[in-house]
């Protein structure tokens, strides 16, 4: 077994994920936080995810628990996965003490979600051996893994990542080191323009996701999802896109802002689009339409929050593809699918823009670009698919 022990390090809501996966596939796991406390509630939050996992005939807990050890500093181990807060300054000094401290053949991952990798490996004195092996929240249930290559990271990395991540039981896309990634580049659009309908009253909260749910059969509506991952997260994603991809249709809307700034980051501050006590979601906590002096506006449109939500995902994947941030139409749609839970019956969201075709989708881009503005205007993949009638996938 390639990378029989593991240094995690950040046992924060993604690290404590990703200690969990990779004990549960028989590797042996140090775990270390900088901050009091912090690996023991990953390890609670660990009992109780194995413990819902074993009644569905998941591993023994216990066995699994066994093979995490807390330590209390950087420690030698074939594998670092780096998962502490998203702080460049933070990370690049990780780097450089890893370096010193791991064994020169060992790799060094990191789970970034924005920043560069090559950034990271600069830090170190190997960077053909640093590597971002992006996972999603939460770690034991989202399949996909983002791996991205610095412009030094070697071909036996990516391959050894890239089998590593099969052996955990995800499923490993290889992605352009780019704002977003793949996955967060689909989704993070598509969780903002949940937004500005809530903002503009097209639907409440619950009307919206439920749309999502039923008209399209998401698993779980965009605002529910943005609660799930934390508003001051995608409210520093959305920057970073805006930022790096240099389009203000990025931005996130003021009342993810006004929220964040509330301190209803969702649904670990307790409230965020929804209330949660106990773990569990409420409803919708009415006083957030007076705090933020958002009112339905002539009652729900179930058909436009639908078409504003599907198009937009549609149209940023395209774009995605474009851009070469994946190699192909099939790994965007294995990352919206494995990385937000893009309906797999749908095929992923570029299979989804061939039934619909490219003519018909450009059309009702341009309608919607018209009434709401240029994020909708359609992207230059889609208009090249409709004048050629042609489609992603032959
Ligand atoms: N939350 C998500 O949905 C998500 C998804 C994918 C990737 N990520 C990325 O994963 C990383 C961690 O995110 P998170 O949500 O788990 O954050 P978190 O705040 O829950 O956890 C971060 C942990 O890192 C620890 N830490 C900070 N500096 C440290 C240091 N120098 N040494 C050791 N420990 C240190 C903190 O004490 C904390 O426990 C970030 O890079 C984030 O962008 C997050």
């Amino acid at each position: 077994m390639q990378f029989d022990h593991v240094l995690v390090v950040g046992a924060g809501q993604m690290g404590g994920g990703i200690a969990q996966v990779v004990a549960a596939s028989g590797r042996r796991v140090s775990l270390y936080d900088a901050a009091p406390g912090a690996t023991g509630r990953a390890l609670d939050a660990m009992r109780r995810s194995l413990t819902k996992l074993a009644e569905k005939g998941g591993a023994d807990p216990d066995e699994t628990i066994g093979r995490v050890a807390v330590v209390d500093d950087l420690v030698s181990a074939s594998l670092l996965i780096e998962a502490v807060v998203e702080d460049v300054d933070v990370k690049q000094e990780l780097f450089a003490r890893a370096d010193a401290a791991l064994p020169d053949e060992a790799i060094l991952a990191s789970n970034t979600s924005s920043i560069p990798i090559g950034t990271l490996a600069a830090a170190t004195g190997r960077p053909e051996r640093v590597i971002g092996m992006h996972f999603f929240n939460p770690v034991p249930l989202l399949r996909l893994v983002e791996v991205i290559r610095g412009s030094q990271t070697s071909e036996a990395t990516a391959a050894a990542i890239t089998q590593l991540a099969h052996e955990l039981g995800k499923e490993p896309v290889e992605v352009r080191d780019v704002p977003g990634f793949v996955s967060n580049r689909i989704l993070m659009p598509y969780i903002n323009e949940a937004a500005w309908a809530l903002a503009e009253g097209v639907a409440d909260a619950e009307g919206i996701d439920t749309v999502a749910k039923l008209g399209f059969a998401h698993p779980l509506g965009p605002l529910a999802l943005a609660d799930l991952i934390g508003l001051d997260t995608c409210v520093s994603i959305m920057e970073v896109l805006e930022e790096g991809l240099g389009d203000a249709k990025y931005a996130p809307c003021p009342l993810l802002r006004e929220h964040v700034v509330a301190g209803r980051l969702g649904r670990k501050s307790g409230r965020g689009f929804y209330e949660y006590a106990g773990g569990k979601k409420r409803g919708v906590d009415p006083s957030a339409y007076e705090l933020l002096g958002v009112h339905p506006n002539g009652g729900p449109r179930p058909a436009e929050v639908l078409q504003r939500l599907v198009l937009g995902i549609l149209n940023e994947a395209a774009r995605a593809v474009g851009e070469g941030v994946v190699r192909s139409p099939r790994d965007g749609d294995i990352g919206a699918i494995f990385g937000f839970g893009f309906p797999p019956f749908r095929g992923g969201p570029l299979r989804h823009a061939d039934d619909l075709g490219a003519a018909r989708l450009v059309a009702d881009l341009e309608r919607l670009a018209e009434r709401l503005g240029p994020r909708f205007a359609p992207c230059e993949v889609l208009q090249d698919l409709a004048r050629r009638n042609a489609k992603f996938y032959p």
